[in-house]
């Protein structure tokens, strides 16, 4: 409406100050919002840096614990560990996977016994494991369904027995969902969460992250089982499965090139979202800060920002340490 020639509504008005603009604010970051996923290796008081991921490690066993320290100081409360697994420890069927006294599984029971409030929680796919970088068994050149998907749930009952709080599928193989919380629940672990990579796409973003563990496939690509960059329809199929097979959280991934997926899922599930703000996102915005051509901070800010307007309730992140210090005020 107008009144004579000017305005009558004045959207500025709610503009004008930081305290107006804090008080009319809709959305929220907080450091609970962030789950922090974190990279460990063999070795001991070493940390190495990712080429394609500036300021990210690498983190031997005793390094780690004190990395998650950091972390828990930051207010963060969830880590999603990650594995490096060495060359000659690799096969086919990921049978190191399942090691209980493998890296992974040192790893979950470090960090619990170090830090009992934290949320430990495990990605669960092959493709570290593999000797072909694929996330499932490989025959005759085809990455095989439901063989892959009894390796998965017995991995996830491992990482259970760790002491993993929560475990993170992200091999997109049909029907593990329901596969894992079935042998969870049998082994005793009822109380172990599942968050699903329901919509993971078949993204060229998640290259820094292949580099990081040396995970890349050998031959091929993933496009049998990670979800094509056309589809929104069928995100939501998949997450709407992922949720009546008993998935605790759905997970979107990637995030920022992702948000309209992100908003159609948390139209369709009534569990909580989350998004995985990849590697390949922390590494654009890495490369074009260092060079001068954007502003760090406040880009990983509007980024972040802009996962919990698309609907996000959890922002898996490489910047969660650094978003935390800034709302932190620190
Ligand atoms: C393993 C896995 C991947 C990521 C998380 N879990 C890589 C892939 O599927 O190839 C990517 C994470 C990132 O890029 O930050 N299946």
């Amino acid at each position: 409406m107008t009144h004579g020639q000017f305005p009558y509504i004045r959207g500025r008005r709610l503009r004008a100050s930081a305290a107006v603009r804090r008080m009319v604010a809709e959305h929220d970051l907080k450091p609970a919002d962030f789950i922090a996923p974190v990279f460990v290796m063999e070795g001991e008081d070493e940390k190495i840096e990712i080429p394609s991921m500036p300021d990210y490690y690498r983190h031997t066993l005793d390094l780690l614990l004190e990395e998650v320290k950091e972390l828990k100081e930051a207010g963060i409360q969830s880590v999603l560990i990650f594995a490096k697994v060495p060359e000659e420890k690799k096969d086919n069927k990921g049978s190191e996977a399942l090691n209980p006294g493998g890296l992974m599984q040192r790893a979950v029971r470090a960090v619990r016994d170090a830090f009992p409030g934290m949320l430990v929680m495990t990605d669960i796919a092959m493709d570290p494991y593999s000797s072909y970088g694929h996330d499932g068994i490989v025959e005759d050149g085809e990455i095989v369904n439901d063989e892959s998907v009894e390796v998965l749930a017995k991995m996830a009952v491992s990482h259970a027995e760790a002491g993993a709080g929560m475990v993170a599928p992200s091999d997109m193989m049909d029907g593990r969902i329901g596969a894992m919380r079935e042998a969870l629940d049998e082994a005793g672990f009822e109380h172990t969460g599942i968050m699903a990579y329901s919509a993971k796409y078949a993204s060229a973003y998640y290259g820094p992250f292949r580099d990081a563990l040396d995970s890349a496939p050998g031959f091929g690509d993933k496009k049998t089982y990670q979800m094509d960059p056309s589809n929104v329809r069928e995100a939501v199929k998949e997450a709407t499965l992922d949720e009546q097979e008993g998935a605790d959280i759905v997970m979107v991934k990637p995030g920022m090139p992702y948000l309209d997926v992100v908003r159609a899922v948390k139209e369709q599930v009534s569990v909580p979202v989350s998004v995985y703000n990849v590697s390949g996102e922390y590494a654009m915005l890495k490369a074009a800060a260092e060079k001068g051509w954007l502003d760090e901070e406040e880009v990983m800010m509007e980024a972040l920002i802009g996962f919990k307007r698309a609907g996000a309730d959890l922002i898996a992140t490489y910047f969660a340490k650094d978003a935390s210090k800034v709302l932190n005020g620190s």
